[in-house]
């Protein structure tokens, strides 16, 4: 009996996986290069591109500020779709041992990566941001994801961002919890949040095989960015 390969998986990408990233696309590459480095969730690898390429269709250069990033592989995808960004910098306290080794895999396959990517051990509270910085947050948990959508909107940056593990008792659901169910509800209110301040909001999905959390919200302020 053959077992459906699950792109939801949290199991580690091993040599094993190989043959499923045969191409020269992009994509597959990136697939390559992270099987190499043996330690990436398999899940980290699709959500980060389907963020990544969605942000990317409508977000073009600016630093990226990759918040509660882990091994910051989207942050270094959004390098690869869009060579104009100069860097990237991943914001995360406890960014996993690992995250040097998914650096350098993708590093020898991109030496343009190189010296590009930083990681900044600290709180995404205290990051300084720039409006010209394109801030992401992929799976930034509860209240973490507000976070990240104050001190975007605080500086008036562009901003992506796939919330995760909703808390219902302590997440703005702007009274519409009657009528949707609360994540959702919390989604919602984080959209109108984005439009008081008056940003342009975009709301997409990633396929669900990947994740049930697949709502992607994605602002940018209603004018130029500097
Ligand atoms: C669910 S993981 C997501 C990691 C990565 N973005 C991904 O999608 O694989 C949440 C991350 O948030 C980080 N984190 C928790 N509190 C944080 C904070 N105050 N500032 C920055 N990162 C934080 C954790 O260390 C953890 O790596």
């Amino acid at each position: 009996m053959t077992t459906k390969f699950s792109k939801a998986a949290r199991g580690r990408l091993t040599d094993k996986d190989l043959r499923r990233f045969p191409s020269e696309r992009l994509f597959d590459r990136i697939g390559r290069a992270v099987v190499s480095a043996g330690c990436l969730p398999r899940r980290e690898l699709y959500e980060a591109w389907e963020v990544a390429r969605r942000v990317r269709r409508r977000f073009r250069g600016g630093r990226i500020v990759d918040l509660a990033g882990g091994h910051g592989l989207l942050g270094q995808i959004l390098l690869l779709l869009d060579d104009t960004s100069p860097e990237a910098v991943v914001v995360d306290p406890a960014a996993p041992k690992s995250a040097p080794r998914v650096q350098q895999a993708l590093v020898s396959v991109w030496p343009r990566l190189r010296g590009r990517v930083s990681f900044e051990p600290g709180d995404l509270a205290s990051f300084q941001l720039m409006a010209s910085d394109l801030v992401v947050s992929c799976h930034a948990c509860g209240r973490l994801t507000d976070l990240v959508l104050d001190r975007a909107t605080d500086v008036g940056a562009r901003v992506g961002v796939l919330p995760c593990c909703h808390h219902l008792e302590s997440g703005a659901t702007g009274s519409l919890g009657g009528w949707v169910d609360g994540p959702l509800a919390i989604d919602i209110e984080r959209v109108m949040r984005l439009q008081r301040f008056d940003y342009r909001v975009w709301t997409q999905t990633i396929p669900d095989e990947i994740t049930k959390k697949n709502r992607l919200l994605l602002g940018a302020p209603d004018r130029p960015v500097p």
